[in-house]
């Protein structure tokens, strides 16, 4: 069966999917004009076996590369400038990112920042700022995702706290996205299961908010509802069986999926959980997994005329929002994802400050309902005491 679950796709970049398929990343570099790649990882991969892997891989091809790993999860601007650093100093060529969504997304932002002469900051994902961007010498990024949750192998943004501000800031330039992600399950083997379900989450919640922003786009519907029903199948066998390589290829799939539908846009449940990791350091994934489902009841009226088609995706006995709500609760508890925000640390007294971020996080835009401020707040407190309530 894993035999059959190899590909190579051009949507929304070029995908190479597949077991063993981390073999042909020499070739990918050389089409791509990398000959001098910076490998960026963090600091936990920088000691596998699958890094150390791909250094020899690439270097037994006869390229010249060199590691930089000081990436922390929710990585910041010193990791970014560390890594900019590292590219300049280096006489680099292109980037081969490799990782969870951290690494990615740094080594995404350092490709694209040893071309600029400007702060990071100013290249945020608002109205036309990626228009300020120089495009000449932005490198050429190669990704190779370890984690199947955030996307980012085939996504044009980056997400870099802001520690000054306690701010996710979400960076954005087509020249972002990568000219090949490599999706090889094997890599996968070793994310342990509680990372597993947390990243999981995260695709999950990628399909399931792009689905139900009010947006005419049918394509990245279809995918985000088939998203939905590949989570809800794989994502329980990968956590029960790292070594599941079709429920590994299948989530790495997801992953892809989710991010390629959020172009429509996200929600709420992202806009509380980007202030909320930025405070708290809490994983992301994690985070929207213990969000979903205030954000849910909370945006009830605005997605009940969508619920029969997710359900359906789903294969739910029922059609309505409760068989919705009811199958999400049931999903969570099985795989381990902690109910509500306070066993994350949040604190009932940060829930103003949290609104007050959220609001204005670029995802709150498009979430189906407009939330004020007050309702950010009261679905934040809903979150940290585990509310169900409405
Ligand atoms: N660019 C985007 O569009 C986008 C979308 C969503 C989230 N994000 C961002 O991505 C980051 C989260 O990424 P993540 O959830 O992948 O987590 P992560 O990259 O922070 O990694 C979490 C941990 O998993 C470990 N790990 C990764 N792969 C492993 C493997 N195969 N075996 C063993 N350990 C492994 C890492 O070493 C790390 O300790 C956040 O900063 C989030 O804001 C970006
Ligand atoms: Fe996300």
């Amino acid at each position: 069966m894993t035999a059959l679950l190899t590909g190579a796709w051009n949507f929304p970049t070029r995908v190479l999917t597949g077991a063993g398929r981390i073999k042909d990343l020499p070739e990918v570099c050389r089409a791509n004009g990398v000959a001098r790649p910076l490998v960026v990882t963090d600091k936990g991969l920088a000691q596998s076996k699958i890094v150390a892997d791909v250094l020899v891989l690439v270097r037994e091809a006869g390229l010249t590369a060199k590691l930089f790993c000081e990436v922390k999860s929710n990585p910041t601007e010193a990791n970014l400038l560390a890594g900019v650093a590292a590219f300049r100093s280096g006489g680099h060529d292109g980037v081969i990112a490799m990782g969870g969504g951290s690494a990615l997304d740094v080594g995404k932002c350092v490709a694209f920042m040893a071309a600029q002469t400007r702060p990071i900051w100013d290249f945020e994902d608002v109205g036309d700022w990626w228009k300020r961007a120089k495009t000449d010498g932005v490198a050429p990024i190669i990704a190779i995702p370890t984690t199947a949750g955030t996307g980012s192998e085939v996504g044009r943004a980056g997400v870099i706290t802001r520690e000054d501000t306690h701010e996710k800031k979400i960076i954005f330039h087509p020249l972002m996205m990568p000219k090949v992600a490599i999706e090889d399950p094997e890599l996968a083997i070793g994310l342990p299961p509680f990372l597993t379900m947390a990243t999981g989450m995260d695709a999950l919640s990628h399909c399931f908010e792009a689905y139900c922003v009010n947006a005419f786009h049918p394509l990245a519907d279809g995918i985000a509802l088939e998203g939905l029903r590949i989570v809800n199948t794989y994502l329980p066998r990968a956590v029960a069986n790292g070594a599941d390589l079709e429920a590994r290829a299948y989530m790495f799939a997801a992953a892809s999926m989710g991010a390629t539908a959020f172009q429509k846009g996200l929600g709420a449940i992202h806009a509380i959980c980007h202030p909320v990791g930025a405070r708290y350091d809490t994983h992301h994934g994690l985070t929207n997994g213990v969000v979903f489902p205030y954000v849910l009841i909370c945006n009830r009226s605005a997605i009940e005329a969508k619920t029969p088609h997710i359900a359906r995706a789903l294969d739910l006995p029922g059609r309505d929002f409760s068989a919705v709500l009811t199958w999400l609760l049931d999903f969570r508890r099985k795989l381990g994802v902690p109910h509500t925000l306070s066993e994350l640390g949040v604190k009932e007294a940060d829930a103003k400050a949290i609104a007050a971020d959220a609001v204005k996080d670029p995802t709150a835009a498009s979430n189906p309902r407009p939330l004020d401020e007050a309702e950010f707040e009261r679905v934040t407190l809903a979150a940290i005491r585990g509310d169900l309530g409405g």
